[in-house]
């Protein structure tokens, strides 16, 4: 039995999550959380689905044994992969991320829309299914981000390698005139400015971070899990790899916060 006190729980492949991490701390802030970047192995994305649900699993234990009443996969590339596996094998209720593909699909003009994504998403059975189901008659250009991710864990989020990368992969895209880029990888936040730079401003850009705290805030209150307390929560991170990256990412983001190492 799941009580409102215990924290919530969060994972990626590194420090991508936090991208979400800050939107759910931001929503709901009587949450304690555990925040579990797997930087070791990152990247997830050209892994085998086997190898991604067997990391978050590992991943879901560790979290499980800090006591946490949800578990958020802030990580498009193990939600694609991996969430069903998850559902069915823990009592504990999930929230993942996957592309927002409809939204963009709702509003585009020119009947062109870009995903950026991890090859691991973008070879999903999950994305071809919602990609089928609601960009039918919609040019949908898809993009691997390859290379975007170890960047960032590298802590080169501002770096030329990353604006190189990012020209190649989204040029394409302006050739065939989207008007919406949806970001498929919790990572890619980070490089919003450096995107837009590419895109410039007719592109609208679509993150589900906000989305996916919303949605942890109503499954929190359907079933009756949210916090009230009134004391200032913490936030314990914890990475395998080096933090100086994470406490990079979080530095402007002022909370009651403990970053650790861990060999997990
Ligand atoms: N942040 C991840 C995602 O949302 C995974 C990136 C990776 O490890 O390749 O897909």
């Amino acid at each position: 039995m799941m009580k409102s006190n215990q924290p919530i729980g969060i994972f990626d492949s590194g420090v991508g999550g936090l991208s979400i991490w800050k939107e759910i701390v931001t929503l709901l802030p009587n949450e304690d959380t555990i925040y579990l970047a797997d930087s070791r192995n990152a990247p997830y994305g050209q892994k085998s689905k086997q190898e991604i649900i067997d990391l978050s699993v590992k991943n879901t234990e560790f979290i499980l044994e800090k006591g946490c009443k949800i578990i958020v996969v802030a990580c498009n590339t193990a939600t694609t992969n991996a969430i069903d596996y998850l559902r069915e094998n823990y009592d504990v209720p999930f929230i993942g991320i996957e592309p927002a593909i409809k939204p963009a699909a709702l509003q585009t003009k020119t009947n062109a829309i870009g995903i950026l994504a991890t090859q691991g998403t973008l070879t999903s059975e999950l994305f071809h299914n919602t990609s089928a189901k609601f960009a039918e008659g919609i040019t949908v250009v898809e993009q691997e981000g390859e290379g975007l991710v170890p960047l960032i864990e590298n802590g080169k989020i501002n770096s030329q390698e990353i604006e190189t990368l990012l020209y190649k992969y989204l040029k394409p895209m302006l050739d065939k005139r989207i008007d919406y880029l949806v970001l498929g990888c919790s990572h890619y936040p980070f490089l919003i400015p450096q995107i837009k730079k590419v895109i410039g401003s007719n592109v609208s850009i679509i993150d589900s971070g906000e989305s996916v705290a919303k949605q942890t805030k109503a499954v929190l209150t359907k079933d009756g899990l949210l916090n009230s307390k009134t004391k200032t929560p913490s936030h314990q991170l914890y990475s395998n790899a080096d933090v100086t990256t994470l406490l990079g990412v979080i530095k402007d983001f002022d909370r009651n916060t403990t970053v650790k190492y861990l060999d997990f």
